[in-house]
């Protein structure tokens, strides 16, 4: 049993592949996905994937209620935490241009049965992010409609009938959250067509946002008052995480969700154009844009208004709110947010469907999540499944709960990944490796620290949710993909 849990499926040099080059698998004339995306793609995607829900949303929390204008010092730290692990992420990437992210990283490294893990958590990350995401999105269109637009919206389709209120599930009087499932099912439909069409709308969508963050700045940087910033770090009150260092650190946690995604530019790598150059530069420039992005909002933003006045739902929009000649950026911003996230959603379920794609490649998952479209050359059994759950979750289900969620499978994932790279270092040296971690020695276990320690305080809190998950899982595994494994068949 160790032995098939430890199996690893062995990875050949990849050639240079180039557009509609096909590197998966054995073909036997059957589809493939197809190379047609370049760095600047890349970039675009991570973007898309990362400017969201945690600049538009957390901030204001993390700056009112535990770090104060050092909020951008824990941006820094969280960007740090991921920088690392980019790292480690671009020298997989550039040698395994696969679509499988973490996973497929693992597969090679630590066995199937790590593998299967980290794909499992990977579900975590891509699934419930986008649903959660997708739920937020809700948040700000209903509002959009409602206090902008002064139009009525029906309150039993604004949300899911059950709530959680913190330790028990109540009725919530809803019918379900008629927004979020519409917005999945118009990103399913277009991942459907074509992984150009849907890097093109996630272009004109990052452009928005990107837009509407530059107005932010540049008009507000003449309404910041420095007495604002002062004092920078808040006295701690004297509990844990309430402002003071412990504070900072505790906001890096909550921050951490607004860099979850610039990892989903590996997930693309299936369908990249000249990968091995093209995926560092993807995944760690969209991670250096999305930190100075972060930095400099947050120093705007909290030098605009009192940090304990930011604690809203959509800070940005609050902090232009004493500003009356600055309504119309308000209106801008809450467009640029309701833009902006959609593509947080968008570039989630297309790493999430690339996921299972892999997975099924590899025997673990029905041979069915591995077919291609004969004409769009996207995986779209994957797609439709993904949009089905997604639009599930995120209309029925009330998806704070599980927030802390998406970030704990996004670390283990992180940390698997830092680790991976030194015991192929060790296990593999002589393999080509267009990109290599500098000073290997202290970026690998350093990222692998990092995020398990930001793991572990989340796993204290909501332990037995990340172990009945991770129980299903191994249902899943031991009840199918074991005996399905290619590397079964093979022995
Ligand atoms: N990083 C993404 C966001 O902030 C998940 O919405």
């Amino acid at each position: 049993m160790l032995k098939t849990l430890l199996r690893v499926k062995p990875i050949e040099p990849t050639a240079h592949v180039d557009a509609g080059e096909p590197i998966e698998g054995s073909l036997q004339g059957e589809a493939t996905l197809k190379r047609t995306l370049t760095a600047k793609h890349l970039i675009m995607l991570g973007i898309g994937a990362v400017i969201g829900a945690g600049i538009f949303v957390l901030t204001g929390q993390a700056a009112a209620n535990h770090a104060g204008p050092a909020v951008m010092l824990s941006f820094v730290i969280a960007g740090f935490a991921c920088a690392l692990a980019g790292l480690c992420y671009a020298e997989f990437a550039a040698m395994m241009p696969v679509s499988g992210s973490a996973y497929s990283y693992s597969y090679a490294t630590l066995g199937e049965g790590m593998a299967w893990f980290i794909g499992w958590c990977l579900v975590l990350e891509y699934l419930f992010a986008s649903a959660s995401v997708a739920v937020g999105w809700s948040a700000y269109l209903i509002s959009f409609i409602t206090t902008t637009l002064h139009v009525p919206f029906p309150d039993a389709l604004s949300a899911a009938p059950i709530a959680w209120t913190g330790d028990a599930f109540v009725n919530s009087g809803k019918l379900f959250n008629l927004p979020a499932v519409l917005i999945v099912a118009a990103i399913t439909g277009l991942l459907y067509v074509g992984v150009t069409q849907s890097t093109f709308v996630n272009a004109v969508i990052v452009a928005i946002k990107i837009t509407v963050i530059c107005l932010f700045v540049g008009f507000g940087i003449h309404y910041i008052d420095p007495a604002n910033w002062h004092p920078f770090i808040p006295e701690n009150t004297g509990t844990f995480g309430q402002f003071g260092w412990s504070g900072v650190f505790r906001a890096a946690t909550i921050v951490f969700f607004a860099y979850i995604g610039f990892d989903a530019v590996s997930t693309a790598a299936g369908e990249t154009k000249d990968p091995q150059k093209n995926m560092p530069i993807g995944l760690l420039g969209s991670l250096a844009v999305c930190t100075l992005v972060y930095i400099v909002v947050c120093a705007v933003l909290t030098g605009m208004l009192p940090y304990n006045l930011l604690g809203t739902d959509k800070p940005v929009a609050t902090a232009l709110e004493p500003y009356a000649n600055l309504a119309w950026l308000k209106t801008a911003v809450e467009i640029g947010a309701i833009a902006g996230l959609s593509s947080v959603v968008l570039v989630m379920m297309m790493g999430q469907s690339r996921i299972a794609y892999t997975i099924s490649r590899d025997g673990l998952l029905p041979k069915a999540f591995g077919k291609v479209h004969p004409r769009f050359r996207t995986p779209y059994v994957s797609t439709v499944v993904v949009g089905v759950l997604a639009a599930a979750l995120a209309g029925l289900v009330p998806l704070n709960v599980l927030g802390e969620l998406v970030s704990m499978g996004t670390l283990l994932a992180f940390a698997t990944v830092c680790i991976g790279v030194l015991v192929l270092r060790y296990t593999k040296p002589d393999l080509p490796r267009p990109f290599k971690v500098p000073v290997v020695w202290l970026i690998c276990p350093l990222g692998a620290v990092a995020c398990l320690a930001l793991f572990m305080q989340a796993f204290v809190v909501h332990w037995h949710l990340f172990v009945a998950w991770t129980v299903l899982g191994l249902c899943i595994y031991f009840g199918y993909g074991i005996r399905h494994s290619k590397l079964n068949k093979s022995a």
